[in-house]
């Protein structure tokens, strides 16, 4: 990947409180769970919409802040330029929006997007994101647990996968329009189904209380915090349930550079640089902290691993 750094420090000044950006979080769904949670008092309602151990709500560091948040990304269908994406992305229509869901599922179909989210409580998580490339954030994301969006498609029990694949419109997605593309279009990722449905495995709908903006992937985004970014595929239009492992973009890229599994791991390093530390976005140029197994998140991940040579399978 390209690694490009012409960002300016964020005073810790601006990055936002957590207690400020909930206060004016907006819950997006007509999912009768936060129907009914609405109606409880605020204590109570702020368990029934996180029915997750709190500690997924703040991951006890400070937040990256919102513009770097939005500002410093990759989504290549924009340009592989940081601030292309936040540029470019603008461009994008992501209403309507329609995912098709096929392979290995009882309930196979074209959803429109409120159809698939209708009846799904929207939860707040707070999540760090450890990119390949050495980089990591801290980020409030708003969405639904993959897991609950599965069961409504129903997977059959053949079903031992999940594949993603995002939008392909050059007309709105400058890269997809130029004949040497830095990847080959669709992008998309994968995931095994105890990953898939993990109950870290997040849809996000959006991040720092607002809708998604579409440099972040909108409207529907895949986040899974314990492996490098990459895996978080954006605005995605296809989730295939399959009973062989899918392909996915960057292994089919640099296949020695990028794995199937892609968890965060300090002790693998990249084969061009070492992942055994890490740049937190808004915390200067060159101060830098130990990258942690799992991104942090071994609790909850690690078991599904249990007995895999992780070098080998990285
Ligand atoms: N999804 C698509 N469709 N295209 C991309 O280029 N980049 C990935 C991932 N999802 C990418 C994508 C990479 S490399 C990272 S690190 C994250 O998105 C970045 O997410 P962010 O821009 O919201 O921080």
């Amino acid at each position: 990947m390209l690694i490009r750094d012409s960002r300016l420090d964020i005073p810790s000044s601006e990055i936002t409180p957590k207690g400020i950006y909930l206060n004016r979080r907006a819950l997006m769904t007509a999912g009768a769970g936060l129907i009914a949670a609405a109606a409880l008092p605020r204590s109570a309602r702020a368990a029934a919409l996180n029915p997750v151990p709190s500690d997924l709500t703040t991951t006890g560091e400070a937040l990256t802040s919102k513009e770097d948040v939005t500002s410093y990304n990759n989504f290549y269908e924009f340009g592989t330029g940081k601030s292309d994406p936040a540029r470019h992305a603008g461009s994008l229509t992501t209403a309507p929006w329609t995912v098709k869901v096929d392979g290995l599922a009882g309930k196979p179909g074209d959803y429109a997007l409120d159809e698939l989210m209708r009846g799904l409580a929207v939860e707040e998580r707070v999540y760090r994101m450890r990119c390949v490339e050495g980089w990591s954030m801290v980020i409030p994301w708003a969405g639904v647990p993959l897991a609950a969006l599965l069961a409504k498609v129903e997977p059959q029990p053949s079903a031992k996968y999940v594949a993603f694949e995002t939008l392909v419109r050059p007309s709105e997605m400058p890269e997809q329009d130029t004949s040497w593309p830095p990847l080959p279009w669709p992008y998309v990722e994968g995931l095994r189904m105890d990953e898939a449905t993990n109950p870290l495995t997040l849809m996000a709908v959006g991040l720092y209380g607002e809708t998604l903006p579409n440099q972040n992937g909108a409207p529907l985004r895949l986040v899974v915090p314990w492996k490098y970014g990459f895996k978080s595929i954006k605005s995605i239009v296809r989730i295939t349930l399959t009973e062989t492992q899918p392909p996915t973009s960057w292994n089919q890229q640099a296949p020695s550079e990028y794995g199937f599994y892609a968890n965060v791991n300090p002790s693998v390093d990249h084969p061009r640089w070492s992942q055994a530390s890490e740049r937190r976005i808004g915390e200067g140029l060159t101060s830098r902290r130990d990258t942690l197994m799992f991104n942090g998140y071994g609790d909850f991940v690690a078991s599904m691993y249990a007995g895999m040579d992780l070098a080998q399978n990285y």
